[in-house]
């Protein structure tokens, strides 16, 4: 059974310190203190801790922001990261804790939630997009220079960075009682969406296999590798093929106007596989 607590005293502080050291090894500069961890918290920012057996197996972090528009800046919750201890992956923490701060963000008055991933994380895009009901137009480049710890050394830190709208029928259809239902590749091919490349396979792992197609209709989908961090692990070169080709994609599809927002990872047939599906004219939600 996992609780979510809110945590704010240096005790609570030091756990997120040890738990982020585990998530992001061999860095110890990433590691975000408990000095700040204790002023975000005590400043409008919010920090979280999932517990199983009053052991901490997670952790959120995140503080107040400002965005700009024409008529002037406004306040949203930047949320900054997130990790869960690699034995308590896939069972529902990461998702209790993003559920967590929707509730506490909304009982502030703010209606955005920003944060940042790597595109190319399957798992990531299944829980932020698919599942929270998050949408991305924005395409960072290298947005955190060179990174040094373990999950992200080697490779251009490119991000989304999702809007998580989080009083929108949409966001509170994604969190409410009932799960929202996954869509599968049967739906892609029901819809008639239109497939930005294709794939082609490289010693099991799939790789980009054909020009960029001009963005059209309504619907595109995108299929990024299922697990990005075993292709990296396995083949260098191709990840890096993947971080520009796929840069390509993101950024042609967003400035044609196109706006991702469902996320499709279908373990139906053979092998895995996981698709970004993009739509049109939605950037208002
Ligand atoms: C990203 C992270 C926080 C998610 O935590 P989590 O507790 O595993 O998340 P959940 O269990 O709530 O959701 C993960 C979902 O992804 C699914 N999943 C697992 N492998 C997947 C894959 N290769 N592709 C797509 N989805 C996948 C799980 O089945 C689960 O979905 P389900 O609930 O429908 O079964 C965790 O993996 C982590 O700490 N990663 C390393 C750090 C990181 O990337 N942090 C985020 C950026 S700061």
């Amino acid at each position: 059974m996992i609780s979510i607590r809110i945590l704010d005293t240096p005790e609570e502080m030091k756990e997120v310190e040890d738990l982020q050291r585990l998530v992001w090894p061999d860095c110890e500069t990433d590691v975000i203190p408990v000095h700040l961890l204790v002023t975000a918290a005590h400043n409008g920012g919010l920090v979280l801790g999932a517990y199983q057996d009053d052991k901490m197996v997670g952790m959120l972090f995140g503080f107040a922001g400002l965005y700009y528009t024409p008529d002037g800046p406004r306040p949203k919750h930047c949320s900054h990261q997130m990790g869960v201890h690699p034995n308590a992956r896939n069972s529902g923490v990461g998702f209790a804790l993003k559920r967590a701060q929707w509730q506490m963000i909304r009982q502030q008055g703010l209606d955005r939630i920003t944060w940042t991933y790597d595109p190319l994380l399957s798992r990531n895009g299944h829980l932020n997009i698919g599942q929270l009901g998050a949408v991305c137009n924005t395409y960072m480049r290298e947005v955190y220079g060179e990174m040094r710890d373990g999950l992200n050394v080697g490779l251009a830190s490119d991000r989304f960075q999702v809007d998580w709208w989080i009083n929108t029928r949409r966001v509170e259809g994604y969190l409410g009682e009932r799960k929202h239902p996954a869509l599968t590749m049967v739906d892609i091919e029901e819809a008639a969406c239109q497939n930005l490349y294709p794939v082609g396979l490289r010693d099991g792992f799939i790789r980009p296999a054909g020009p960029l197609a001009s963005p059209q209709g309504n619907l595109l989908v995108a299929e990024i590798p299922a697990d990005f961090l075993k292709l990296k692990a396995a083949d260098f070169e191709l990840a890096k093929e993947w971080r520009v080709f796929s840069r390509e994609v993101f950024e042609t599809s967003f400035s044609a106007g196109y706006l991702v927002t469902d996320f499709i990872y279908d373990t139906s047939r053979d092998r895995p596989r996981s698709f970004y599906l993009l739509t049109y004219g939605e950037a208002t939600l």
